[in-house]
């Protein structure tokens, strides 16, 4: 979930960023909008990449690929961990 999340905010990113190039010096003030949505958006792919790292290094179970699994067990355990 926290990594279809992730693609969700690269996405937002993209079409901000291709909203950005189409105001140009057209549309000023637009621009400037879309340009601190556009930040807003590259923190939460910030916290969102933090948070799949900080996951990555958990107990087991505690993937984020293992969020939906109910039995504490890894869709593919890691290697040296039990
Ligand atoms: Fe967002």
């Amino acid at each position: 979930m926290i990594c279809e999340d992730l693609v969700a905010e690269r996405i937002g990113i993209d079409f901000y960023g291709e909203m950005i190039r189409y105001f140009g010096n057209d549309d000023p003030t637009s621009r400037r909008l879309i340009e601190e949505i556009l930040a807003q958006e590259e923190g939460h792919a910030e916290d969102l990449e933090a948070l799949i790292v900080t996951l990555d290094a958990g107990p087991p179970g505690t993937h984020a690929r293992d969020a939906n699994r109910t039995d504490g067990s890894e869709a593919y355990p890691r290697e040296g961990v039990t």
